[in-house]
């Protein structure tokens, strides 16, 4: 394979198993880059490795539940220990879709626990060694859910807002360092996720599309690949990819 900016680069990516994650590792090798494949869904993703990467040798699935911090830190020193990281993804989610009235607290710090709080300890962590570097490359998977209210959005439109925010700030921190932060925000995306939604509402939901359909997996992957690849000149941005759902 001719060389690219991602060669023998080492990406980790969470959420790898499925849906968007699955899609990451894919488009992520095809750059010719290793990748660290990180999941709590353990039986999938090693599946999801093996089909991707069948020798062994450019995948290492982990597993790790992104709500325990031990965990973290474990799944962080044995992908370190494999290769040193120069591209992480937190890709990772805990979808809900409740009205507010029936959001429990167990619900609402669960939410909050993957989709903010492991992204900030698990980035804090991987930016460590970016930092000892002078280079890296993070993208967080955010959502059109949280740059615009959605009925049944409170905890997972907050919780990706806030990943809007957390991204601005590692920006911040981290631009003297060589590193450069973005956030890319899907609307819909073919992937286990939405498959969830029943035929009536997908119909629905698509039809307020202006490009009339939801997204691939491959067209996201696509553009968080562009910013880990040649987004060297930009940081703290947040990339909308939601087929004209939200023009702004
Ligand atoms: N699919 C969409 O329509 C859509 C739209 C906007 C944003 N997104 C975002 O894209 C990302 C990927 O979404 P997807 O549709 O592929 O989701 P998905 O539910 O299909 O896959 C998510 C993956 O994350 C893993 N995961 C969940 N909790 C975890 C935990 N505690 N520890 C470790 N791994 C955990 C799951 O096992 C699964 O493999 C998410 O951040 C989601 O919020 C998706």
């Amino acid at each position: 394979m001719p060389g690219t900016a991602l060669s023998d680069r080492t990406a980790l990516i969470t959420g790898s198993a499925q849906g968007l994650g699955a899609a990451l590792v894919r488009a992520f090798l095809a750059e010719g880059a290793r990748v660290v494949a990180l999941d709590v869904d353990d039986e999938a993703n090693r599946a999801t490795a093996r089909a991707l990467d069948p020798g062994g040798q450019r995948v290492l699935p982990l597993h790790a539940d992104l709500r325990d911090l031990d965990a973290i830190e474990r799944a962080h020193r044995a992908a370190e220990d494999w290769s040193p990281v120069d591209v992480l993804v937190n890709n990772a989610a805990r979808p809900l879709a409740v009205p507010l009235w029936d959001i429990t607290p167990e619900d609402w710090d669960e939410v909050f626990a993957v989709n903010l709080r492991a992204v900030f300890f698990l980035t804090r962590a991987v930016a460590a060694g970016m930092r000892e570097r002078g280079w890296g490359r993070i993208v967080n998977m955010a959502s059109v859910a949280g740059q615009t209210p959605r009925p049944t959005g409170a905890a997972y439109g907050s919780s990706k807002a806030g990943l809007i925010s957390l991204t601005r700030v590692f920006a911040t921190e981290l631009a003297p360092h060589g590193i450069t932060v973005n956030a890319v925000a899907p609307a819909m995306t073919d992937t286990p996720m939405v498959r969830a939604v029943s035929p009536e509402q997908l119909a629905e939901l698509t039809a307020q599309v202006p490009l009339g359909r939801i997204a691939t997996p491959e067209e996201v992957a696509r553009l968080v690949v562009f910013l880990a690849a040649e987004g060297s000149f930009v940081t703290g941005a947040t990339y909308d990819i939601n087929g004209g759902t939200l023009m702004r």
